[in-house]
């Protein structure tokens, strides 16, 4: 990709992956640059910890009951090809990553900047990724606020909070860009 503006403004959440694997040198220097976002009082809150096979397998039980909880919540009927999915949705990532930030319970003001500063960090993170080629995802769903999530990552949840996992890897299609009204974000005051 071409240019600082180019990739700002052309980066979109990606949904579907190739199977193609990602170079573990792109990553590094998608982590370079998400360590060098801003953080106020430098306390650098954020921590990306890669899921490897060993622990997206472990995570798989909850992956599973929470699916099936929502397909009961969607329709009342667990259809057959949904655990299948559900793994699919884990195991089939060339790249998943926990992105965490630090807690402050002590200092609320501080939770939320280090929150917004672990935000700017993720950012760009996908930012250099996208330059690449690679696009992501950025994802709340249930299984990254599981407490089984916590324990199979090994960190704590009074020290720690997950903001999300982002799934990464080479598009297998880039979703549409909708348009967006400026005028309605944007006000120059006199
Ligand atoms: C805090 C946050 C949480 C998100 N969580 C999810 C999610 O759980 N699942 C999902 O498919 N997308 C998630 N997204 C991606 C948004 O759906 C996506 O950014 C939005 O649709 C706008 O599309 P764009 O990123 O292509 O501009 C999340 C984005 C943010 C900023």
């Amino acid at each position: 990709m071409s240019g600082t503006q180019e990739i700002l403004n052309s980066r979109r959440t990606v949904y579907r992956f190739r199977d193609k694997q990602i170079d573990p040198s792109d990553l590094e220097q998608a982590f370079q640059a998400a360590n060098n976002a801003p953080s106020h009082k430098q306390t650098y809150p954020w921590k990306y910890y890669v899921l490897g096979r060993e622990t997206r397998e472990m995570l798989l039980p909850s992956v599973i009951s929470l699916s099936r909880e929502k397909e009961i919540r969607k329709g009342g009927e667990v259809s057959e090809s949904f655990e299948t999915r559900a793994v699919s949705k884990i195991m089939d990532i060339p790249v998943i990553i926990a992105v965490t930030t630090k807690l402050t319970p002590e200092d609320a003001f501080r939770e939320e900047e280090d929150y917004a500063a672990t935000v700017c960090s993720l950012h760009n993170l996908v930012l250099s990724l996208w330059d690449k080629g690679i696009g992501s995802q950025w994802s709340t769903g249930g299984i990254t606020r599981h407490p089984s999530t916590y324990k199979n990552i090994g960190i704590s949840d009074s020290l720690e909070r997950i903001i999300g996992f982002v799934k990464i890897g080479y598009p297998e299609s880039v979703p549409e860009k909708k348009g967006r009204n400026m005028s309605e974000i944007v006000k120059y005051l006199p």
